[in-house]
Parts: structure tokens; C-alpha cells; sequence
């Protein structure tokens, strides 16, 4: 059994205890794993060569640990409840037994298919348990899952298909979000006109629209599993095997293809669950993230199934077909223990009260958030009309590159402060470092948020490029992995997460790159050259703002708006489309060439006093014009 925290005593002392010894801590949980072959080496490897590696000669399978691990003790336990985006579907309950037996048979189908240990798969499907089913059968045989969000292009699919070279795409017909319909495999289409890489194409019937399908590359997933043996001995895979892959974006270039591996992933994403939501045998957890982000591969699948919880998986949206159906989905299936992002929070906390308060609560035990800094209105919001001033909410701080949650409170046992992700999680050393490069002690201290050693969830490397990696993370400070987020640790030590310092935006809990979206911009013919920037928005936390500057003169300028968010769907995907367009005649530059984001921003929040010094500008009236809305 994962050991769990039970006080704050204990969490101070094995936090020491981590920190001063992470192999001998480490060690012991990962003693409550099943392993193949147990080796010797808990880590190695340092920030300097960035060559940290986590139980590097053990042999394991991840989804033994998953699955096979709990059929003697809950083999007739629900493992997922399954809730449709339409509220008059029935729901469905898989059992750990059903799950393992799934979970065997798609991968057989996989082996059929002729993938092999080390291939990669791309998962392109809608929040259904096959989905967790597709992710498990990669992992149970050693081929690495890639899932992209179902809110991503097909030239987006196609780039995440390239980069990784995968010869297998998962798919499904498509799949209702609120009154929405995504045709997953009409983009699917789409993207493999665009790219030659995908020999094998499995579609899961879910809505039972029509499709095309291709003689010789295209299947139905139903057809696939006829007949096929629901035995499948779990493949014994190296410590340090890729797991899977998962793009998220950067300041700079094209979406980074983060890979996480096995056995470091698999005790970190199990440990922090059990501590950091103080999970319970009979509990019923849901986090309403989407699978396609890392928060549902570490927290909806992997964390959750490797504790032999009960995990929910939402098809849906928190507004369809009204603003309480959060709420009876909790009072449904009596959740104890609640996960959303704050953008949801603020979303329902702007609707009527009635859809609360109608709804019976009383089974939750303890909130979380993730995604984003929650401002402290939608926390006390949460605490007060969900939590009924009754369960601890924790704040979780984290990123698709560490794999698992590292500043959170653990319910019940730190105390908590609206808005402070509070305390590092065991193994974990956050530092804060100024500009300089220089690491800033003390408390009630400002400064770039750094993590000075490794911990076992951690990213290895980007995908067929390491050099990017060492770049991106472990440059800016070297011998420090970098977060890219500013931070507060206050006058108890606690920290508080106060947004990007780089050019990342963070919208609704979704991190975009203003280059990418700039790169997106640019591709529209009359467009001669952009700047994004984030800006606050009161729901999504940070609204897009691009300035776009044209090669004629505007004359249609909703019409050009038109077309410029057209080419963001196309090339990136809804998610990505500017809230404001303006049109402008120049950017403000230093005489260098370099655009004043700074300036930018300012100018976005109509913060027109607090502009600086613009003198030093290669042409200051720009400024003028843009405050004034003149092109
Ligand atoms: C960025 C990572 C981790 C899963 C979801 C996002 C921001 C995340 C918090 C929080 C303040 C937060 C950071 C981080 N962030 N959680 N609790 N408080 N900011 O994963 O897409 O990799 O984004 O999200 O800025 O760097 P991601």
C-alpha cells in the first residue's frame, strides 16, 4: 500500500527525509509496486548533463500495476464510470475485470496490426472509456501513446502525426461536446491527406454518423476486436522505457513533444495522487479534464486506475444542457473528491446560483484545481457554494513536463490560503532564482520558479530533440530546471504561483504559444506581420489580443477578422482563436527590431499610464496610434 501523509508533522518529517535522501525515499514506495525484475539503481543523473534517469534496471509493466495488480483484491470494482455528453444516455460502469479484459484484447488487436515495442500511436478520440482503453493497450505492449485533443486541427493532428512518426491512428466517427459536434474522423481524413505516415487507421463507432473509409488503411474498431483473445501477457519493459509522448506549447517554434517514461511516471503520478487528494478505498473521484492533457493522463488514468480508484470520465461540457450538470453529475454518482480548472469555476460561478443550490453536495470531501492561478473570488466561490466551507480545496501546481502535481496543499492537512498552491510535495525542491541566475533564500521573496533536483515524473527529453530540451529548460538557469512561471514564497514559506514569465499564454487553462498563434496569423496573404500577447479575461483567465498589421489598407475589417480566425482554426484549432483582432499600422519596436511586448500588454489592458518609457522606440508614435485605434 502507498504510504499516505496523515498530519503536518508527518508531512514536515518525510519531506525532510525526501529531500535529504530521495533514493532511500523513493526506494520504499516503490516498493509497494509490482515489478518484474527489481534493480538496484533508484536514480541518476544531474540538471548539468540533463541526463536524470529513474529506476533505470528495473523491469516493469505499467499497466500490471494498473489492472492485473488489483483483479484478485477489486476485480469486481468499478474502475470507470462513463457519463455521456447527453444527460438521457445511459451512463456505464466498467469493473477492473471488464477494464484488463478490454485493455488485453485491444492490445492483441495493436500486436495484430504489427505494432511493436518503441512504435508510436496517436490517439485522437473523444472522452470514452476506450480511450483509456487505447492508452492502456499502448502501454501494456511498448508502443508509446501520442493523444491529441480532440480541439486540434487536422494540419495540427497531422504535425503531432509527423513529428512522432506514428503508423497507427485511433480515432472515432465523432463525439458531441454540448450541442457540438466534432467530427473526429472527418479531421482524422484530413489529416492523413496531409500527412503519408499512417498505414493503419482503427475508428470507434460512438454516434454513428457517416464516415468514409479507405479499402486497406481504414477500420472499425468493433470489427477489430471481434473475435479477438481477451488474454495478453503484459509486455516486461525497462524503467526507463518511453511511455508516451504529449505536445504542448512553448515560447518559441512548433509544439514540443514532451516524453515521459515509465517507472518514474508510474510512482510519482500513484504517490501524489493517494497524498495529495488523501484518497480512500471506496472513494468516487472525478477530475473533469480532458484525457487528451496531461491533468487526464496523471490524474485520470494513470494516478487514479494505479490507486484501484474509481475514475469518472465526463464526455461533456460543464454548461450542457445547463449550468448544473457539474452538480448532478456529482450528486449522481455521490462524488467524493472533485477536480476542474479554474476557468470552469468563474464560467458556473457567473450563473444563476439556482443550479447549485437545487443540487445535493453533501458527497464531496475534498476540491481541487489545476491549470491556472485561481483568483481568489472563484475560490471562495468554490469553497463556500461547492464545498460548503466543508472540503479543503487544493490548489495543485504542475505542468505537462513534471508529469505529476509538485506545490499542493494535501487535503485536510496543510493549511490553506485562497490562491497559494502552498507546499512542495516530498521529492520536491523549489527555488526561486532572479534574473541574474542567482537563487533567492529567505522568505516574503519574489522571483523565476526553478526546481533544483530531479523527482521521478519528471520529462526526459523532448522527442527526437534533446538539444531543444536542454535549451529550453535547463539554459536559462543552468544546473535548474526552469518552469517558465513567476512565483511568491510569503513570509510561511508558501509559494504562490503568479503566472508565465515567457511568451506562453494561458487560456481557460490551456497553454498557447503566441508564436504559434503569430505563425498562424502570418499565413493569411495580407498580412505583413503580428504580435500576440495574453491579456486578462474575466472567464478564461487570459484572453488572446493579436495586433496585426497589414500590407494595403483595411477596408473590410470584419471580414479580414473572418479570414485571420479562419486560418488559426485551420492551422491550429479552435483553442487557439484570438478574442481580439486589432489592425494597426506598426508594432512598437526597440531600434533593434524587437517588438515591446511589454508595451503591448499595457496597451491591451488600456493601462495607458503605466506605458514607460516609449522615447527609446524606433518609432514612438505607433504607440500613439494604437492607443487611439488609428491604422
Ligand atoms: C502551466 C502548465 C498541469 C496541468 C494543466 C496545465 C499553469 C498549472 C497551476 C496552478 C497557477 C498553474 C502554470 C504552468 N498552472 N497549474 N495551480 N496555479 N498556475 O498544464 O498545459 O503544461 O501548463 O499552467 O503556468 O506552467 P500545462
Amino acid at each position: 500500500m502507498i504510504p499516505k501523509i496523515s498530519n503536518l508533522e508527518e508531512y514536515k518529517s518525510v519531506y525532510n527525509k525526501s529531500i535529504k535522501d530521495p533514493a532511500g525515499f523513493w526506494a520504499e514506495i516503490a516498493d509497494c509496486f509490482q515489478w518484474k525484475k527489481k534493480g538496484n539503481q533508484i536514480n541518476s543523473g544531474n540538471f548539468n548533463d540533463v541526463n536524470h534517469s529513474w529506476f533505470e534496471d528495473s523491469t516493469l509493466n505499467i499497466t500490471e500495476n494498473c489492472l492485473d495488480r488489483h483483479l484478485d483484491k477489486r476485480g469486481e470494482k468499478t474502475a470507470i464510470i462513463w457519463e455521456s455528453n447527453d444527460p438521457k444516455e445511459e451512463g456505464k460502469h466498467i469493473s477492473y475485470r471488464e477494464l484488463h479484459a478490454m485493455v488485453s484484447q485491444f492490445a492483441n488487436v495493436l500486436i495484430n496490426k504489427g505494432v511493436q515495442k518503441g512504435d508510436r500511436v496517436c490517439i485522437y478520440m473523444p472522452m470514452v472509456p476506450e480511450l483509456a482503453v487505447a492508452v492502456l493497450a499502448c502501454a501494456r505492449i511498448g508502443a508509446i501513446h501520442s493523444v491529441v485533443f480532440g480541439g486540434f486541427s487536422a494540419r495540427a493532428l497531422a504535425d503531432r502525426i509527423d513529428d512522432a512518426e506514428c503508423r497507427v491512428l485511433l480515432t472515432a466517427d465523432s463525439t458531441y461536446r454540448g450541442k457540438k459536434e466534432i467530427r473526429l474522423k472527418d479531421i482524422s481524413d484530413d489529416a492523413m491527406n496531409l500527412t503519408d505516415k499512417i498505414d493503419n487507421c482503427i475508428t470507434l463507432k460512438r454516434t454513428g454518423n457517416d464516415i468514409n473509409m479507405k479499402q486497406g488503411r481504414d477500420s472499425w474498431w468493433h470489427d477489430e476486436i471481434d473475435g479477438v483473445s481477451t488474454f495478453n501477457e503484459a509486455l516486461e519493459l525497462n524503467g526507463e522505457d518511453p511511455l508516451f509522448i504529449l505536445y504542448t506549447s512553448g515560447s518559441t517554434g512548433k509544439p514540443k513533444g514532451i516524453l515521459h517514461t515509465t517507472a518514474g511516471y508510474m510512482v510519482y503520478t500513484a504517490y501524489s495522487f493517494k497524498n495529495v487528494f488523501q484518497y480512500e478505498e471506496n472513494d468516487i473521484y472525478w477530475c473533469t479534464a480532458d484525457i487528451g492533457w496531461i491533468t487526464g493522463h496523471s490524474y485520470i488514468v494513470y494516478g487514479p486506475l494505479l490507486c484501484g480508484a474509481t475514475t469518472l470520465m465526463f464526455e461533456g461540457v460543464p454548461t450542457f444542457p445547463d449550468a448544473g450538470r457539474f452538480w448532478d453529475v456529482v450528486e449522481k454518482y455521490k462524488v467524493n473528491i472533485f477536480y476542474t480548472a479554474p476557468t470552469a469555476i468563474r464560467a458556473l460561478q457567473a450563473c444563476d446560483l439556482g443550479f447549485v443550490s437545487s443540487k445535493d453536495l453533501s458527497s464531496l470531501r475534498v476540491l481541487g484545481t489545476v491549470g491556472e492561478p485561481i483568483n481568489e473570488e472563484a475560490w471562495h466561490w468554490y469553497n463556500d457554494h461547492i464545498g460548503k466551507k466543508q472540503c479543503p480545496i487544493v490548489d495543485t501546481w504542475w505542468q505537462t513536463e513534471t508529469g505529476g502535481i509538485l506545490i499542493s496543499p494535501l487535503a485536510g492537512i496543510t493549511p490553506l490560503k485562497p490562491s497559494y498552491a502552498t507546499l512542495p510535495l516530498p521529492g520536491v525542491e523549489p527555488i526561486l532564482v532572479n534574473n541574474e541566475g542567482e537563487i533567492i533564500e529567505g522568505n516574503g521573496v519574489e522571483g523565476n520558479l526553478c526546481i533544483k533536483n530531479s523527482w521521478p515524473s519528471q520529462t526526459r527529453t523532448l522527442y527526437g530533440d534533446h538539444e531543444r530540451f536542454i535549451q529550453t529548460y535547463f539554459s536559462t538557469y543552468p544546473g535548474y530546471y526552469f518552469t517558465g512561471d513567476g512565483c511568491k514564497r510569503d513570509e510561511d514559506g508558501y509559494y504562490r504561483i503568479t503566472g508565465r514569465v515567457d511568451d506562453v499564454i494561458n487560456v481557460s487553462g490551456h497553454r498557447i504559444g503566441t508564436a504559434e498563434v503569430e505563425n498562424a496569423i502570418a499565413e493569411h496573404e495580407g498580412v505583413c506581420e503580428t504580435a500576440v500577447i495574453g491579456y486578462p479575461h474575466d472567464i478564461k483567465g487570459q484572453g488572446i489580443y493579436a495586433y496585426v498589421v497589414c500590407y494595403e489598407e483595411v477596408k473590410n475589417a470584419d471580414e479580414l477578422r473572418k479570414e485571420i480566425l479562419a486560418k488559426v482554426i485551420e492551422l491550429i484549432g479552435p483553442i487557439a482563436k484570438p478574442d481580439k483582432i486589432q489592425f494597426v499600422s506598426g508594432l512598437p519596436k526597440t531600434r533593434s527590431g524587437k517588438i515591446m511586448r511589454r508595451i503591448l500588454r499595457k496597451l491591451a489592458e488600456g493601462e495607458f499610464d503605466k506605458l514607460g518609457d516609449v522615447s527609446t522606440l524606433l518609432d514612438p508614435s505607433v504607440v500613439e496610434k494604437i492607443k487611439s485605434g488609428v491604422i
